[in-house]
């Protein structure tokens, strides 16, 4: 399952609907840059790194190698989900996940600041120098947790780097590697133990067994650190190709992979973003919508939905179909618009610009149609919905070329309908 658009589409909505079909789910990139929100029997639960098939007692919960994983905040969301009665003993977090460090956060702050104006807008949950680190052979893994000595002399080696940034470039005192060592052995080493395992393995035990798996995609599409639109992005990969290297399956495992799209679109963070809107249509779906970030309380950036993007999605994961979430927040609009094409530089075109000069002066060509002027809360079937609703999910269908299967009309667990 994965976010077709700039992320906050509602997957963990879904993930927690799919769950229900499923053994295992998948976390396979990202780290509590993420926030997923469920609604459980008018209980809201916000997840951030635990992935979000931990609310059914059936599922093993699995935090695969590709996700960045702060242990202090792992074992927050954990304690947060036992006092609220949710049995966490069976997520298993696989041993060669790299670890967030206190300086990856302290790191990903100073360099968005150094920034200035060109700042991207991260969470600022240290993500992007945890991937760094991993890509420049100095990070640390969840399993040097296990053995001291390595956990030391590697925690030892980035720090012998890192202070030298933090004190010559940016001004700030160095961290000690022993007492952040013993702090982290200390308070995490313990309560993960049961955790770490061998994902990889567990997880083609369960499909040899003839088991399903959901890997849950955090992020979305237009985040994906290759196919985004860079620098304006993550540092991993949402896209689907993500799960295979995020979890050690094969793309040959995989038979279905679910888009979820926004029936509008946001973005939180800097970057282009050509059907964004400056006007009251936009204010009106982040009020409706409650568009404001779960994870760091940032209002999103809205737009009307970009089927180019979309075409573009389908691509980039070979979606098999289309979950459309938040329809209900254009109940009120007059007209709804779908864009089907931009003009760059008084030419037409239908597909995703290459360069992405080209994505910053793309004027969005709409088609504009009729509002259902109707409260879609309750409908839970295809023929509660009235015919303009019908007529805005075909438009997209058509523009996108895959079929919609499932469409959210509310927060809640129930909330939503199967179309096809
Ligand atoms: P980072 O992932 O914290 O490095 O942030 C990089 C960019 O991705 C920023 O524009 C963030 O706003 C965006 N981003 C990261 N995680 C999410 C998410 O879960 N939803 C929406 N945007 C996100």
């Amino acid at each position: 399952m994965v976010g077709t658009q700039w992320g906050d589409e509602g997957k963990g909505k879904f993930t927690d609907l799919l769950a229900k079909e499923m053994s295992m789910v998948v976390r396979y990139q990202g780290g509590h840059n993420a926030g997923h929100t469920l609604v459980v029997d008018d209980e809201t639960f916000a997840l951030q790194l635990v992935p979000s098939g931990v609310l059914y007692d059936h599922i093993e919960p699995v935090i695969g190698n590709g996700v960045v994983v702060d242990p202090f905040v792992l074992l927050a969301e954990l304690d947060m989900l036992n006092r609220r009665g949710i049995d966490t003993r069976n997520l298993r977090v696989s041993g060669n996940a790299h670890l967030i460090m206190p300086y990856h956060q302290q790191l990903d702050a100073l360099q968005e600041r150094h920034l200035g104006k060109s700042k991207l807008g991260t969470t600022k949950r240290g993500i992007g120098p945890t991937y760094a680190d991993k890509a420049t052979r100095m990070g640390v893994r969840v399993q040097d947790l296990l053995d001291e000595q390595i956990f030391r002399e590697k925690l030892a080696a980035a720090l012998s780097h890192h202070n030298k940034v933090l004190t010559k470039v940016f001004n700030r005192l160095p961290v000690d590697p022993d007492g952040l060592a013993d702090k982290i052995l200390g308070e995490c080493l313990e309560p993960l133990r049961p955790h770490i395992a061998d994902t990889t393995d567990l997880i083609h035990t369960a499909l040899e067994s003839g088991q399903h798996v959901l890997f849950e995609g955090a992020q979305a599409t237009f985040l994906d650190l290759d196919h985004g639109t860079y620098p304006f992005v993550t540092s991993s990969n949402p896209t689907a190709g993500g799960a295979c290297a995020g979890t050690g399956v094969g793309p040959r495992h995989i038979d279905r992979v679910l888009g979820i799209a926004k029936a509008y679109v946001t973005r939180v963070g800097a970057g282009p973003f050509p059907t964004e809107l400056f006007d009251d249509d936009g204010d009106k779906m982040v009020d409706i919508g409650h568009e404001y970030g779960t994870n760091t309380g940032r209002r999103r950036r809205p737009g009307w939905f970009d089927a180019v993007m979309l075409r573009h999605a389908v691509r980039l994961n070979s979606l098999t179909d289309l979950a459309i979430t938040k329809l209900d927040v254009l109940d009120t609009f007059e007209t709804v618009k779908v864009c089907v094409g931009y003009e760059i530089d008084g030419v037409r075109t239908d597909k995703l610009p290459y360069h992405q000069s080209d994505l910053h002066d793309a004027v969005p060509v709409y088609e504009e149609l009729p509002g259902w002027r109707t409260d879609l809360s309750s409908a839970t079937e295809p023929r509660h919905l009235p015919a303009a609703a019908h007529t805005y999910l075909e438009l997209i269908q058509d523009q996108v070329g895959v079929p919609i299967s499932l469409v959210s009309t509310g927060p809640g667990r129930t909330q939503f309908l199967h179309l096809s």
